[in-house]
């Protein structure tokens, strides 16, 4: 009995969903089309939220969402009719471009978060359609039929949200995946390795502890990211090396987000976190030593501690 309920649970059915290859078809299909229709570029990356430093989709499906909920709520009271349809209009407008940006995240995940996304885009589109022929019931003053197809389209952009919401929270996708680095390493210089064992101008892979870093050596100076990419944790250290305005740039091997190697700054999407950056120093003995980039010193936390104790005191 309980096994029967658990396997029914809203959960159990998501990750059915992840572990579905029968998807994965139309999923092949969709998805190069939407890479065909989105090459590389500043569009692309605007899709992604990369000006914005966090994915675009997930803020802009709340209007849609809140406009329609807003809708179905005022169809249960007389005299409101207007009002509900001026919000179906209002939420269908802004369904184009949660659309957009979410097709544009969704191009970019692994194969069992595309799955889950496809049945995400099918609820959501569902909800459009139903609420589209909401509206034209409502221009043509058939309410009853109106308020309906409403119902019916919030009952599936639910359905919908619950799966974005599995792919956010459960798969991670649209998450930094790369965000706990900063906080693992202890404050302090760190040893990385002898500078003589990076070859300049080469991607290598160092570890700070169970840490795992990026390190590219130019001459003298060395940069250091996290290695796994921000975006769903793609070996950075596989990845390619150029010069982008100047400044030497690592692109991922998996989706090809590009990172400026001095601070981590995202260049291009899918990825829209930082990446997380090390400072580093050559010690006279010849050997990389590095500490989180925007490391507070020691004496500044001893300072500020000392502050807040003698206001307490005062
Ligand atoms: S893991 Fe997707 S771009 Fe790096």
């Amino acid at each position: 009995m309980l096994a029967a309920l658990s396997a029914t649970r809203p959960a159990a059915l998501a990750e059915r969903i992840e572990r579905a290859p029968v998807l994965d078809r139309p999923v092949h299909a969709l998805s190069d089309t939407v890479v065909r229709a989105l090459p590389p570029g500043p569009r692309t990356d605007a899709l992604h939220g990369v000006p914005f430093g966090q994915p675009a989709h997930p803020a802009l499906v709340r209007m849609p969402l809140g406009c329609w909920t807003s809708a179905v709520l005022l169809d249960l009271f007389r005299g409101t009719e207007r009002a509900s349809g001026t919000l179906v209009a209002v939420g269908l407008a802004a369904s184009l471009p949660s659309a957009a940006t979410g097709l544009a995240d969704w191009s970019a995940l692994h194969r069992h978060q595309q799955r889950v996304g496809l049945v995400h885009a099918i609820s959501q589109g569902s909800a459009t359609a139903l609420f589209g022929a909401s509206l034209l019931a409502r221009l043509a003053g058939r309410h009853g039929n109106g308020k309906m197809l409403s119902a019916g389209g919030l009952a599936a952009a639910t359905v919908g949200a619950y799966l974005g919401g599995h792919l956010a929270l459960r798969l991670g996708a649209g998450a930094s995946h790369a965000e706990p680095i900063g906080h693992l390493a202890a404050l302090g210089w760190h040893d990385l390795c002898p500078l003589s064992d990076l070859t300049d101008g080469q991607l290598a892979r160092r570890q700070l502890g169970y840490l795992s870093l990026l390190a590219l050596r130019q001459g003298d100076a060395v940069h250091v990211l996290s290695d796994h990419c921000a975006h769903l944790g793609g070996p950075l250290h596989q990845g390619r090396v150029a010069a982008i305005d100047g400044a030497a740039c690592v692109t991922c091997p998996w989706h090809g987000s590009t990172f400026r190697l001095s601070d981590g700054a995202v260049i291009h999407g899918p990825a829209t976190a930082r990446q997380p950056a090390f400072d580093s120093r050559i010690t006279s003995s010849g050997w990389v030593q590095i500490r989180p980039a925007g490391h507070v010193p020691r004496r500044s936390v001893r300072r500020a501690g000392q502050e807040i104790k003698r206001r307490v005191a005062g």
